[in-house]
């Protein structure tokens, strides 16, 4: 199959096609709108090949998943012919695709086109920062820009469908695909979410330039046990509904073509097969007319939860609760029509899934010319052109959160002529890629040092030593991943020497990227290798030490934390990481980013979040005195590192004179920010709220809105904020969505520990 779907092909386009589709049932009356299509089609379709539009396989010779057996290829392409299938994964090219193709819409009998599906989450040639850096920007223009040239390559390259964004709010850093979300709040991961679902789409899904999305994985799997991959998801329904749903419902609502449901059980039910979830909540309440798409197996996996006895249950679950397509289980292609046929199964929700896939497909502007997207010419102009590497580096310096920054050791100072650079990753052109990297070109980063080399005035002179290794051994997706024997230390004398005798020591330090990505949780979130101990011998002999943080997850790192007196979160920044983390060290860029997620201390602290109840005993002045009955541990603070939404600029915000007008059901919140600093920066306001008397306990703060504004040095803004029951109220027992009056405490403030507040009362 690899052989057939990757050679070269002819240019013919089904006109059969068309006539096939544009017929109406009604003599003479032409089928004007998609829906109308749909439904002639649907007519036309034998139960069977309704069936085959639920059935998804992968292209086979890239897995994204657990590995088939490959003997089933030439089932594969029978059954594309037959009419069988009704979308593929991991087909890629522009050639790739159009072969395949050909071979359901020059064999199938209505010649259907197939959609191609693919992982493209943070870029498919030109790579953008990971999707939490990203978030990090807390700027919707560059979340969306990401998205956007990450669906101009892909469309160029064949596809039709990416299954991003994943929106999976986690709590828990020891989570490897925390990577691929938009951190831990659900506001947030609303908005950037929402950005990301505008960026692959557009606003015309038929455009050659877009993409379908997929909201992703519905739901509950960042709230994996212990942040282990696939494990179990036990969670109330208050904070089903108030963290976990919120950016599915906006994404919804943003009109996201496709949804994919997870692997995990939800509260005892796997998502495949739980109807609430699928049927009542998001095809029933919300309104939602896309499909949804299996994880790869998880119909399969329902058996293996326990839930199904087997393939024909599976199936039978899987249909009712509301999963559309099958992903590379091959169940509904084989038992869907014995289960019709026995009436175990309505043939409506047979149909009712096929419409789904059918509508996207004319949506897509597949039905006008099924090979519209694979445009060999087009892919060679699009993949990593200029403009797109210009994206990325624009991208990767909003991403940048700088966690320290004592004496204003930053910006690097023209006075600084001699640099150490030290540690394996700065010289990476790999790692920056990150994980999920579709189809990035190996080692194809701009490394830290090329960034810096180029960045450099004339009189500075920059030495690098390696000093550690993190990783050895196949580095790929699919690998599990070897570290380096720690005591290796062979490359220490050399580092400890170079940053001896510089001005300034720049050392990076963090994760590989396949650290991080799917089944890819570790119990603990420190730095794995002699990363540390080589930290602590430079600063031995060095005090200027900045640290560039390359991760895909928050990190603990204490000893840094204190030691190191400037430290800049760097994420794996994409394709041109190099250049733009250079851009904020040497001062082009003024860093702007936010931390969408709470760094930890520890790894024991963990699920760590802001978001958090007050309980019972909290720490206060009455239960601070020494004495042990209150919540907290005996041998860690309960704050983290740097807390959600923390970061610092280059320059200084002043907030003060907040003030609230209160009106029946509403609130007017104002508050001036002044740059008090010597630079002029992009500040990012953060409004939270507390309800402090709810039927049910609320968080002691609640990010609600966030304004992003540019500020001269010494100019002063007043921003604004409206309050109203869609900020202040939550989710109640009942699923209904409404405020309750009383005493609100309304913050402003720069992160979510430094705010100023007031109570006010407000009346619904
Ligand atoms: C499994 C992952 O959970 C999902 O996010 C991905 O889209 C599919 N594999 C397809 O690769």
């Amino acid at each position: 199959m690899k052989k057939i779907l990757n050679k070269g092909l002819t240019n013919l386009l089904s006109l059969s096609l068309i006539g096939i589709i544009c017929q109406s049932s009604i003599p003479n009356k032409p089928l004007t709108t998609t829906d109308e299509k749909v439904e002639a089609l649907l007519a036309k379709m034998t139960l069977a090949e309704k069936i085959g539009q639920l059935n998804m396989y992968n292209g086979t010779w890239e897995f994204t998943g657990p590995v088939p057996n490959d003997k089933n290829s030439k089932q594969k392409l029978d059954d594309i012919k037959a009419g069988k299938v009704g979308g593929m994964l991991n087909v890629l090219t522009a050639e790739g695709t159009r072969e395949a193709q050909k071979l359901a819409v020059e064999n199938s009998r209505l010649k259907i086109p197939l959609i191609f599906g693919y992982d493209v989450i943070h870029g498919y040639k030109t790579m953008m920062p990971v999707p939490l850096a990203q978030a990090a920007s807390w700027d919707i223009n560059i979340a969306r820009l990401g998205a956007e040239v990450a669906a101009r390559e892909s469309a160029a390259a064949g596809l039709h469908w990416t299954f991003a964004p994943m929106i999976d709010v986690s709590r828990d850093a020891r989570w490897g695909r925390i990577m691929e979300g938009a951190g831990e709040d659900p506001y947030l991961t609303s908005q950037i979410g929402k950005a990301w679902i505008e960026g692959f789409q557009g606003k015309d899904l038929s455009s050659e330039k877009t993409i379908a999305a997929c909201a992703k994985h519905f739901a509950g799997y960042g709230f994996a046990e212990a942040g282990r991959d696939y494990n179990t998801v036990d969670v109330s329904e208050n904070t089903l509904m108030n963290v976990i749903l919120p950016p599915f419902k906006v994404a919804a609502e943003a009109g996201v073509a496709t949804f994919m449901n997870s692997f995990n059980d939800l509260n005892g039910v796997p998502a495949t097969g739980n109807e609430l979830l699928q049927r009542q909540l998001l095809k029933g309440d919300w309104g939602f007319k896309g499909a949804v798409v299996s994880d790869w197996g998880s119909i399969g996996e329902m058996i293996t939860h326990g839930f199904a006895l087997d393939s024909l249950a599976a199936a039978q679950y899987a249909i009712k609760a509301g999963s559309d397509m099958d992903m590379e289980s091959n169940i509904y292609v084989n038992y869907l029509e014995k289960l019709v046929k026995s009436g175990k199964v309505s043939e409506k929700l047979i149909d009712d899934a096929a419409r789904r896939i059918l509508k996207l497909k004319f949506d897509l502007g597949l039905f006008d010319d099924p090979y519209r997207y694979s445009n060999v010419e087009r892919e060679k102009k699009e993949l990593l052109s200029a403009e797109n590497l210009k994206a990325a580096r624009q991208v990767a310096q909003g991403t940048m959160v700088l966690l320290k920054n004592e004496n204003n050791l930053l910006p690097i100072q023209k006075s600084v002529k001699k640099i150490a650079l030290i540690g394996e990753l700065a010289a990476h052109k790999d790692v920056p890629l990150g994980n999920w990297r579709a189809q990035a070109n190996p080692n194809s980063a701009v490394s830290l040092k090329e960034g810096i080399e180029a960045a450099l005035a004339p009189d500075q002179k920059l030495t690098y030593a390696e000093g550690y290794k993190l990783t050895e051994g196949k580095r790929t997706f699919i690998n599990e991943l070897t570290f380096t024997n720690p005591n290796d230390k062979s490359g220490f004398a050399e580092a400890v020497k170079i940053a001896t005798t510089a001005d300034l020591v720049i050392m990076a330090i963090g994760e590989d990227c396949y650290q991080t990505g799917e089944g890819r949780s570790q119990a603990n979130v420190e730095l794995k290798g002699n990363q540390l101990e080589l930290f602590n011998q430079i600063s031995k002999v060095n005090k200027n030490v900045v640290i560039v943080l390359m991760t895909g997850r928050p990190v603990a790192i204490p000893t840094v934390a204190e030691k190191a007196p400037a430290i800049l979160q760097a994420w794996f920044g994409g394709s041109e990481a190099g250049h733009a983390t250079a851009d904020v060290l040497f001062g082009k860029y003024n860093p702007s980013g936010k931390l969408p997620v709470s760094f930890p201390r520890n790894t024991g602290q963990l699920p760590l979040y802001y978001n958090q109840k007050n309980t019972g005993r909290p720490k206060t002045n009455d239960f601070d005195t020494g004495l042990v009955f209150w919540s907290h541990y005996t041998d860690m603070p309960n704050t983290p590192q740097w807390c959600f939404g923390f970061g610092l600029s280059y320059t200084t915000f002043e907030y003060k004179n907040l003030n609230v007008q209160t009106a029946p059901k509403k609130a007017t919140v104002t508050v001036e920010v002044t740059n008090t600093g010597k630079y002029k920066g992009k500040e990012t306001v953060q409004l939270y709220i507390r309800d402090l008397d709810a039927t049910i306990v609320q968080p002691i703060k609640r990010l609600v809105a966030f304004q992003q504004i540019n500020l001269e040095v010494g100019q002063t803004q007043k921003v604004q904020f409206e309050l109203t029951e869609a900020e202040l109220g939550f989710y109640h027992a009942d699923r209904k969505f409404y405020a309750e009056s009383g005493l609100f405490e309304v913050m402003v403030g720069t992160n979510s520990e430094q705010v100023v507040k007031k109570s006010v009362d407000i009346q619904f």
